[in-house]
């Protein structure tokens, strides 16, 4: 039995859904652990496509349990739209699980969120305004709201007073904005806390008692590694824990109850919002690969910062995640191009470095040193068997192993959960 965390090994949008989907046909519980709707998840079963931002991909198989771990935000409304479309789908939320001690996103959060964005101008972080980092913020400074109060009604009312009376001064003095009326609120979000009231629980015990059974545990992160708080290019992440220790801290399972850590990587690289990204290509180039990988975001619509795959970014992700494997996805995207490129090293202030500089101002002065190896011009999103690919594909696919010391197990040449392939 081999308890999994799925990792983005990059900034997100690796395609981590597709990959939960695939290995959740094992699973037995399947617990996402970090971020809220700022993530969107694409499933694609026989040309029925699904998207996820709060409740794990496994929903789509029938055996699985899923649980919203205590490391995720709640947007109330946004839950109550997806169980309404799970439910369109055919989809029970009988099979879901809400933490107690999630953290739930308010109102206030989002206008927070915007309102912060705005002051910061030409400085703004590019967040997708869900309202993810203040309701983080609230979490950290002991004022959030978390599931457990939501669902009861009298501390609902006095958490909801208690934030008011602070953040409304703030909203009014500070910036300028309307305040938010105590009563509308508490009616509007109590109606959906009777939504989630059935489905809360407490998830630690179930996911701890699931281990016991030997059940086998698939841990689903959002986000990506390089947009973690602590392991990011911090300022310029998100306020969630996306890498394999969130895994432990979003669901309190102990560390030595993880077996196997997937990094997702897409064969290229990908950036929203602001930051730093050494390998971007403003060019032709990545405007093609932005074309033929459809690199617009899942939640907000924002076109994708597109550039060639950074084996340094790579070889910092199998570090800190502790990877066992890579999956490699979105290959396919690739194809056409007469040579493609991997960066296998910085040159800053003179001196070549395989690993990351620990002070992210310090990468805005680093050159990538690029290996160039020959493209592919055949259509792989039939293959489903890696002997099949061309040599060029294999040879790149080599390639990344030899930068990053990490095995490539899975591929993915396609959305189709059947556009998968597992080397033995
Ligand atoms: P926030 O998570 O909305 O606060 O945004 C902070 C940063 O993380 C911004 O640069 C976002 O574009 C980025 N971000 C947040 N969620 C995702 C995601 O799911 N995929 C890619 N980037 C994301």
């Amino acid at each position: 039995m081999a308890n999994t965390v799925v990792v983005g090994a990059q900034w997100g949008d690796e395609a981590k859904g597709k990959v939960v989907d695939f290995l959740g046909r094992n699973a037995d519980v399947i617990v996402r652990y970090n971020g809220g709707n700022n993530a969107g998840h694409t499933v694609v079963v026989d040309g029925q496509t699904f998207k996820f931002h709060l409740v794990p991909c496994g929903m789509l198989w029938p055996q699985t349990l899923n649980i919203i771990g205590d490391g995720e935000v709640i947007d109330p409304p946004v839950l109550a739209k997806e169980l309404d479309t799970l439910a369109g789908y055919g989809i029970s939320s009988d099979r879901l699980k809400i933490s107690l001690n999630a953290h739930i996103i308010m109102p206030y959060h989002q206008t927070f969120d915007r309102l912060e964005e705005e002051r910061k101008g030409e400085k703004a972080i590019g967040t997708t305004s869900r309202g993810i980092g203040p309701a983080y913020a609230d979490k950290a400074s002991r004022v959030g709201i978390r599931v457990a109060d939501f669902i009861d009604p009298v501390r609902l009312r006095t958490r909801i007073a208690e934030n008011l009376a602070f953040k409304n001064e703030v909203l009014t003095k500070v910036y300028g904005a309307p305040a938010f009326d105590e009563q509308a609120m508490f009616d509007e979000y109590s109606a959906y806390a009777d939504k989630i009231r059935p489905l809360a629980a407490n998830t630690n015990l179930i996911t701890h008692q699931a281990y016991k059974q030997g059940k086998e545990i698939l841990f689903e992160g959002a986000q990506g590694t390089l947009l973690d708080l602590d392991y990011g290019t911090y300022p310029f992440v998100t306020s969630s824990h996306p890498i394999a220790g969130g895994a432990c801290l979003g669901t309190g399972v102990g560390p030595k109850q993880l077996d196997r850590i997937i990094g997702i990587a897409k064969a290229y690289t990908t950036r929203v919002g602001a930051g730093v990204f050494p390998t971007e290509l403003l060019d032709a180039t990545g405007d093609f690969i932005r074309e033929a990988g459809h690199e617009y975001g899942t939640t907000t619509g924002r076109a994708r910062r597109c550039g060639w795959l950074d084996a340094v970014v790579l070889r910092y992700s199998a570090m800190v995640n502790g990877l066992t494997d890579f999956a490699v996805t979105l290959l396919d995207v690739l194809t056409g191009l007469e040579t493609v490129k991997v960066c296998r090293a910085y040159m800053c202030d003179g001196v070549e470095t395989e690993t990351l500089p620990a002070d992210w101002e310090a990468v805005k002065q680093c050159v990538p040193i690029y290996d160039e190896l020959p493209g592919w011009s055949e259509d792989i999103t039939g293959v489903r068997k890696y002997e099949d690919f061309p040599a060029n594909v294999k040879a790149y696919v080599s390639h990344i192993e030899k930068l990053t010391g990490v095995e490539v197990k899975i591929l993915s040449v396609g959305p189709d959960r059947m556009a998968t392939i597992v080397r033995e």
